[in-house]
């Protein structure tokens, strides 16, 4: 079975993000969703609530499954047999970053890294330009499901 990780902090899910889990799933017999921890982020959601954001999105694609790890990357890539990373390459501006994480992986455990192209519509988008127009009031409904809009609303008015 070909199965492959699309990591991320999920913080929250974003169309963005969505558009690559739907692309990696029709690419690979499983796709896992795995909600991980970036320590240079400080996260408005839990990890369980950002599952559960993550769950609720994807249930319609029937080969992608939500997880989390408190942990490196690809000792849960070794831990549940993951033979490919997927991640979304936006702009240049992720590049370096992203090289560098796949290249520490591909050296440390012989995971590969895949970078699929985000659709240019996407290209703008990121969990954290989503946290700050929601913060003030902006409109992030093209840019985000309905349920996380609404998670966002109610995070955003103190709940
Ligand atoms: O959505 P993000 O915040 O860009 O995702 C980054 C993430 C969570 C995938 C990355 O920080 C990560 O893999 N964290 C787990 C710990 C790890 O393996 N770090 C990379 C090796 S230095």
């Amino acid at each position: 079975m070909k199965r492959a990780v699309c990591p991320g902090s999920f913080d929250p899910i974003t169309f963005g993000h969505l558009d690559i889990i739907e692309r990696a799933s029709s690419q690979f017999d499983e796709v896992i969703v795995a909600v991980l921890e970036n320590r240079t982020k400080a996260s408005l959601f839990t990890v369980g609530e950002r599952m559960e954001m993550a769950r609720k999105t994807t249930s319609k694609f029937k080969n992608v499954k939500v997880d989390s790890w408190h942990g490196l990357l690809v000792d849960y890539c070794k831990e549940n047999s993951i033979q490919a990373i997927v991640k979304g390459l936006r702009a240049v501006t992720d590049f370096d970053y992203e090289l560098q994480m796949a290249q520490v992986n591909l050296q440390g455990s012989g995971v590969e890294t895949m970078f699929m192209a985000t659709a240019p519509t996407h290209s703008f988008l990121s969990s954290s330009i989503v946290k700050e127009l929601a913060h003030f009031g902006g409109d992030v409904s093209s840019m985000v499901p309905g349920v996380v809009n609404d998670a966002l609303k109610a995070r955003v008015a103190g709940k």
